[in-house]
């Protein structure tokens, strides 16, 4: 990889990176349409990035569909789309650790909250690859809301040479927003998942009139009737600093995010709220 990057690079060739860690859907094949359009080639990195994880069985459970993802990404162009696929030691060199970064809070709300060590694996990963691709830019899904603002704080305090490209959420007909952990729900959970959107929208109509501790009230209200969801938390929060609102301040942007168990595949949503 790191030799055909230098050749696109002597070619004045422009790259664009999709990273992902592969079983990939609709979603990701969005993402890496859009970069096709601005990109003379597109890299799309598949490698299920053990660091990010703090739950053994989820990092064993993850899918991964190698062959089928390069079919999918053939499907999309036949020579613009460079796969890089590597092993955790080429990545890692022997030492599976993450570098520990400061994020400017970022990574203490929400997600930093309940998966121990999750950015600063992420933020780990993503700057190796920006350093073995040198990509012109990067595409995110705002599906991770989350991951794409460290991502954006990344690349300022190290100062990369990288345009972070944020892309709408893919959502499946039922709502449910698309996730590779998707294919592992049981046909029950699959059919109670799509509650997660619908309480959202609800919840963004209600932001209109109500106050975030009250529509945070109503959210929680509702998902203590669902028997096969178990809400872990839904926040509102500022947009640009994750922080979670106390009091609606007309100049602000606010989001609201969420993160269900259906049995045991954990699910992450958010909505833009105005
Ligand atoms: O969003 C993901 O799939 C992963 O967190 C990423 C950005 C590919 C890093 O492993």
């Amino acid at each position: 990889m790191i030799k055909a990057i230098e050749l696109l690079k002597a070619k004045s060739q422009i790259v664009g990176l999709v990273p992902t860690m592969g079983a990939l859907h609709a979603g990701h094949l969005a993402l890496v349409e859009r970069a096709l359009k601005k990109n003379d080639r597109v890299v799309v990195s598949i490698f299920v990035n053990p660091t990010q994880f703090d739950n053994s069985d989820d990092l064993k459970k993850y899918p991964r569909t190698l062959e089928k993802d390069v079919a999918l990404l053939q499907t999309l162009s036949k020579d613009k789309i460079l796969v890089y696929a590597p092993t955790v030691d080429d990545v890692y060199e022997g030492k599976t650790v993450s570098e520990s970064f400061d994020f400017d809070g970022l990574e203490f709300e929400m997600e930093g909250r309940f998966r121990n060590g999750h950015f600063d694996g992420v933020g780990t990963i993503v700057k190796r690859l920006f350093e073995i691709i040198k990509p012109d830019s990067a595409y995110f899904g705002e599906k991770d809301f989350q991951q794409l603002q460290i991502i954006k704080k990344l690349v300022e305090k190290h100062d990369l040479p990288v345009t972070i490209v944020g892309c709408p959420i893919y959502r499946e007909t039922s709502g449910l927003a698309m996730s590779s952990r998707n294919t592992r729900l049981k046909p029950a959970y699959k059919k109670a998942a799509p509650f997660i959107y619908k309480t959202l929208k609800t919840a963004k109509i209600k932001f209109g009139t109500k106050s975030a501790n009250k529509v945070t009230e109503w959210v929680e209200s509702q998902f203590a009737k669902q028997p096969l969801l178990k809400l872990e938390y839904f926040i509102i929060a500022d947009e640009a600093t994750l922080k979670t609102v106390k009091r609606k301040l007309n100049k602000k942007t606010y989001r609201a995010f969420i993160a269900v168990y259906a049995d045991d595949i954990r699910l992450i949503d958010n909505i833009a709220l105005n």
